[in-house]
């Protein structure tokens, strides 16, 4: 919304939410997410033509496109439990719109849903419509966290799926000219609804596949001598295959992936067929065993135990240039860790440390084996072993000679990223493990 408050400056957005205290982060100088660039565009849109309350009521009367970007969990509860999505949130504000509308609207699906969403959507405000009419259009957002200005700024492509009906067309055109005031016409690809909500689920399904196609690839490579990197290079210049995607890691994380997966795996049982979903699911099942793949090996390498041993974890964020935990490796490297009795030390540089020790071990949870420290030469002292598990950059140019010198010998490092010069910390002292690696 900020990019288009941005890019189009007669255009009026208005940010709605039931939560005041994060409208009244979004108005204050401590935006609530952490994300590169967006300060400044918030900054220069912020009270011209970007405004963010609590009134949702008065946004829906004054709209005439409404954006709907709630939160779609994976079910927890009844049919379809771990995943189905949740869609308690989608409805909620299709009847608040339905409520509150006062004249013919455009609603646009951001939230990514399993496909026929929109269909649901339809039919909740046809019901409630009192005469006014709504057309409703998915519009999957496919920026990712930590790039995101830049990938809103231009983007591979824009989708946008509406009905194939005369005022669904011209719905679309709406909402495709908008875009048209910065991303180039031919990346603006329509397709029907169903297509359109369907993409989104399949783009991030094929992404997340890469990484564990190429995380499997690595288990491979450790147990051979072959290196990673090196096959990943080698296989991404085919350009059919391409280089991107390919970074064999501890496991990816967000709250997209495996959610989205989750999701396909669910629709593909629902519509009978199990093979299609047992082949979706493997990607999920890959990156959880190498999640547990990773800890096992620091336990192995430390003699078979880490019970009261020191473990520095590196990074907790999903990624790098996020303070986004949700689905985090880091998580179950820290669980995993505390289940084996060691002392795990995590630092991060943007994660507070209340939201660490939530995500490791609940709100309001206790352990004293879990400590957050301030710094990563702090969380490294005295400790038997680091494990990078978060790219940040700042990692790279920390200084390991002293770090050598501050913690137990022998001193272990787990590059659960591959972002350190191995080499060079073997030839410091570390005992040194990457991934796919060694
Ligand atoms: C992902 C998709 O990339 C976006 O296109 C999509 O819009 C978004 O989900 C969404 O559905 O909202 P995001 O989860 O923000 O974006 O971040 P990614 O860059 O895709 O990274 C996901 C995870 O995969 C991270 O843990 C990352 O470290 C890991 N990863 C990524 C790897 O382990 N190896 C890689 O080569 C790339």
């Amino acid at each position: 919304m900020a990019m288009i408050a941005l890019k189009v400056p007669e255009i009026e957005v208005r940010v709605v939410d039931m939560n005041r205290e994060r409208i009244e982060a979004w108005n204050s100088a401590t935006l609530p997410i952490y994300e590169p660039g967006l300060e400044e565009v918030v900054g220069q849109t912020r009270g011209r033509n970007l405004h963010f309350s609590t009134d949702v009521a008065g946004a829906i009367k004054a709209a005439d496109m409404i954006f709907v970007a709630v939160n779609t969990p994976t079910k927890t509860y009844g049919v379809g439990a771990g995943r189905a999505a949740d869609l308690r949130f989608i409805e909620s504000v299709a009847r608040t719109i339905a409520e509150h509308a006062n004249g013919p609207k455009i609603i646009v699906e951001k939230s990514t849903i399993p496909v026929k969403t929109a269909e649901t959507i339809k039919e909740i405000l046809a019901a409630n419509a009192r005469g006014h009419h709504f057309e409703v259009l998915s519009n999957p957002e496919f920026l990712a966290e930590g790039t995101a200005m830049a990938d809103l700024l231009a983007p591979d492509r824009v989708l946008i799926g509406g009905e194939r009906t005369s005022g669904g067309a011209a719905a679309v055109r709406v909402l495709a000219d908008i875009y048209a005031r910065w991303v180039q016409r031919d990346r603006i690809i329509t397709t029907n609804l169903w297509s359109s909500e369907l993409s989104k689920l399949v783009a991030n399904a094929f992404l997340a596949q890469r990484i564990s196609s190429i995380n499997s690839v690595s288990a491979l490579c450790e147990a051979t001598g072959a290196d990673v990197d090196e096959v990943a290079h080698a296989i991404g210049k085919d350009s059919r295959i391409g280089p991107k995607f390919l970074k064999a890691s501890v496991g990816f994380g967000g709250s997209c992936f495996q959610k989205d997966i989750l999701n396909l795996v669910y629709l593909c049982e629902h519509f009978g067929l199990p093979e299609v979903a047992a082949y979706w699911e493997s990607v999920v099942k890959m990156n959880d065993w190498q999640k547990r793949r990773f800890t096992g090996r620091i336990v192995r390498s430390l003699f078979n135990s880490v019970a009261d041993k020191k473990i520095a974890v590196l990074g907790f964020a999903f990624k790098k240039d996020t303070n986004d935990t949700r689905e985090s490796a880091a998580i179950s490297v820290c669980r995993e860790l505390l289940g084996e009795l060691a002392q795990v030390v995590v630092y991060d540089p943007k994660v507070p440390a209340e939201q660490i020790r939530a995500e490791v071990l609940g709100r309001g949870q206790e352990n004293s084996r879990l400590v957050v420290a301030s710094s990563a030469c702090e969380a490294t002292q005295g400790a038997h072993a680091l494990a990078v598990v978060t790219e940040w950059d700042e990692f790279k140019a920390l200084d390991f000679e002293a770090i050598f010198a501050g913690m137990q010998q022998p001193a272990f490092v787990f590059d659960g990223r591959n972002i350190l010069d191995l080499p060079k910390l073997k030839a410091i002292g570390f005992r040194v493990c990457g991934i796919g690696k060694c």
